[in-house]
């Protein structure tokens, strides 16, 4: 019975496209939920051109692709039942040829001249770096050199005015983002480039590298705080104080076990014989929220987890795993915690 066949193939077409779409929705769901800056969320000055770029031209493609849906739905529902024959041919049809060929060449020109528009007001560099923010397997080095410190995977920044950043890599070919901020830039080695943007609301917000650097750049992130003026100097002048002396006893222990056990290689301490410059420097570690280049929260318990086991936390970074008692590993844990 051919209508049964044919009504079968129908209810089939619909349950393949109600399953894709389906699918679509239910990844959309899950990406929404990622724990990922949302980039269409802008609170900063070159961000809000870049969104504002985005919806012109989501706009204009949308209307392209809704124009094509309604013509082929009409075509579908109006050719229903009609007998088949072969189409009309349009070749040497010079009208037509104009047409199809104006109507993409006004829209691509419509998107360069947006694009060039917008992109020009993103006001790009102009030098005077407050810091340089360097690139490395796998976290960010903040250096302020002229103010003295080294802020490692964190930075704060007054609001309402201009963030402007010396750009560099000390490896590989990284990536410095802040999404919310918007504007990204490549940290090359043997190369400074450099960026700006306002930051416009109060807040922290995630800066990721976006290119792919090897194993952990997934876990190269840090963290951008936008603080009102007179904090963002209190933070500065904190900054720039040395290493704070523990109090606590096992914190008191834990600053002999840090000078003895070699952490100073790669680590400095201002105020202390630690004076590495290979891995970040812990001077106020206690005062971050994040461990790792933001791969754990920094709460004692994750410190301890990182100190006991670098490699498992995030393998193939450069911080080894060094055997020690128990107890020690605790001393540590309670002396970095006391750097604030
Ligand atoms: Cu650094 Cu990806």
């Amino acid at each position: 019975m051919p209508e049964s066949v044919g009504e079968q193939r129908r209810v089939t077409r619909w349950a393949v496209a109600a399953l894709a779409a389906a699918v679509v929705v239910a990844a959309a769901l899950v990406l929404a939920g990622c724990d990922s800056p949302d980039i269409l969320r802008s609170e900063g000055s070159a961000g809000n051109e870049i969104v504002t770029l985005a919806k012109w031209i989501f706009g204009i493609l949308a209307g392209v692709l809704l124009t094509v849906w309604v013509i082929l739905v009409f075509v579908i529902v109006t050719g229903k039942g009609r007998p088949e024959k072969e189409a009309s041919q349009t070749k040497g049809n010079l009208r037509i040829e104009i047409i199809w060929t104006a109507i993409p060449a006004v829209i691509v020109t419509v998107l360069f001249i947006l694009t060039v528009v917008i992109t020009n007001r993103i006001d790009m560099p102009a030098r005077g770096a407050q810091f340089t923010a360097i690139g490395r397997q796998w976290w960010w080095d903040f250096d302020y050199k002229d103010l003295g410190f080294k802020s490692p995977n964190e930075i704060y920044a007054p609001v309402g005015r201009r963030t402007s950043i010396d750009i560099e890599s000390a490896d590989v070919i990284h990536s410095f983002w802040v999404p919310q901020m918007g504007g990204k830039i490549d940290m090359i080695p043997g190369h400074v480039n450099h960026i700006h943007f306002v930051p416009l609301k109060t807040g922290e917000y995630l800066g990721e590298c976006s290119e792919f650097c090897g194993v952990q750049h997934g876990k190269m992130r840090f963290l951008f705080v936008v603080v009102p003026p007179e904090e963002y100097t209190a933070w500065v002048e904190r900054q720039q104080q040395p290493a704070a002396k523990p109090t606590g006893a096992e914190a008191v222990a834990g600053e002999r076990v840090i000078s003895s056990v070699g952490c100073g290689s790669c680590h400095a301490i201002r105020g202390t014989t630690l004076k590495g410059t290979f891995g970040p420097d812990l001077t106020h570690f206690g005062s971050r929220k994040g461990i790792a280049a933001y791969t754990l929260r920094n709460t004692p318990e994750n410190l301890l987890r990182w100190i006991q086991d670098p490699q498992g936390v995030k393998p193939e970074c450069n911080m080894p795993n060094v055997p020690l008692p128990l107890d020690q590993q605790q001393q540590l844990t309670a002396y970095l915690e006391e750097l604030r």
